[in-house]
C-alpha cells in the first residue's frame, strides 16, 4: 500500500500529539512533533540568555540560528521520538510552562519558520508521516493527502494541559495554564508568518466531548477512506 502524508493541525493542547502518535504507531510511520522543534529553539534562546524578562533578542536568535542543531531519536521505551537540541535529550526541558510562555513569540520569527520549515519537509519527503503543528496542511506540505484540524474549547485544553503538568510534578495554577493557551492561540492566529489556519480542505474534529478511543476510531476512519 502507498504511504500517505497525513498533517495534523490546531490549537494548542488540542490533543493533536496524543492521537498523531497512536496513528503513526497503528500505521508504522514516523510521527514528527514540530511544536517540539520551536520549544527547542525557545529553549537555546533562554539557555543562551536571549530571553530575559518578558522580552528576547530576536537579532541575536536569528544570527545564532546556524549553531542550532534540532534532531529527534526514536526511543523504544517511549515508543516516540525524543527531542534532541545540539546532541542534548531536552525532551522534558521543552514542556515547561516557561518555555511556553515564550515559544510563540519565537514561532513569529519568519527566519526561524523557514529553517524549521525547511528541516520538517526534508524529514516528510518520503511520506509515511504523520506531522503535528500549526502550518503542515498549510505551508510544510499544503499537497499533504490527509489534513485534519482539531479544535476544543480553550478551557477544555487549559484543564488538560493543566493536569499534564501536575502529573508531571510542576507547580502551576490553572489560571496561569488558561491564560498561557489564551496567549499562544491569538499570537499563533494574528502572526504575519504561517499564521495558524485552517486548510480549506482540512477536516475539523471538535475533540472537547470526545474520549482518546472515539478520537483515535474517527481519525483512523478518516486514514482509511484515504488510503
Ligand atoms: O504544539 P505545541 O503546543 O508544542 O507548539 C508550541 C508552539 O510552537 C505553538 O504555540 C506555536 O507558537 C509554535 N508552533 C508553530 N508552528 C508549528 C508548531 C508549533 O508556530 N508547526
Amino acid at each position: 500500500m502507498s504511504k500517505i502524508t497525513i498533517a495534523i493541525d490546531g490549537f494548542s493542547s488540542t490533543g493533536k500529539s496524543t492521537v498523531a502518535k497512536q496513528i503513526a504507531k497503528h500505521l508504522g510511520y514516523v510521527y514528527v512533533d514540530t511544536g517540539a522543534m520551536y520549544r527547542a529553539v525557545t529553549f537555546y534562546a533562554m539557555q543562551n540568555g536571549l530571553i530575559c524578562e518578558a522580552d528576547f533578542n530576536s537579532k541575536a536568535l536569528i544570527n545564532q540560528l546556524p549553531k542550532i542543531d534540532i534532531n529527534f531519536k526514536f526511543n523504544k521505551d517511549l515508543g516516540f521520538a525524543e527531542v534532541y537540541l545540539n546532541a542534548i535529550n531536552i525532551e522534558k526541558q521543552i514542556r515547561t510552562l516557561e518555555v511556553s510562555s515564550f515559544v510563540s513569540k519565537v514561532a513569529a520569527i519568519s527566519e526561524v519558520r523557514q529553517k524549521l520549515v525547511e528541516q520538517q519537509q526534508k524529514m516528510g519527503k518520503d511520506k509515511g508521516v504523520v506531522m503535528d503543528g500549526r502550518d503542515i496542511g498549510t505551508v510544510v506540505f499544503p499537497d499533504a493527502e490527509l489534513k485534519i484540524f482539531m479544535n476544543a474549547s480553550a478551557e477544555t485544553r487549559a484543564k488538560r494541559r493543566y493536569k499534564e503538568l501536575l502529573e508531571r510534578g510542576d507547580k502551576v495554577l490553572y489560571e496561569d495554564v488558561l491564560k498561557n493557551v489564551q496567549e499562544r492561540d491569538y499570537i499563533d492566529t494574528n502572526r504575519e508568518d504561517s499564521p495558524l489556519v485552517k486548510a480549506d480542505d482540512a477536516i475539523e474534529i471538535d475533540n472537547s466531548n470526545m474520549s482518546l478511543q472515539e478520537q483515535f476510531d474517527m481519525v483512523m476512519g478518516l486514514v482509511t477512506n484515504t488510503l
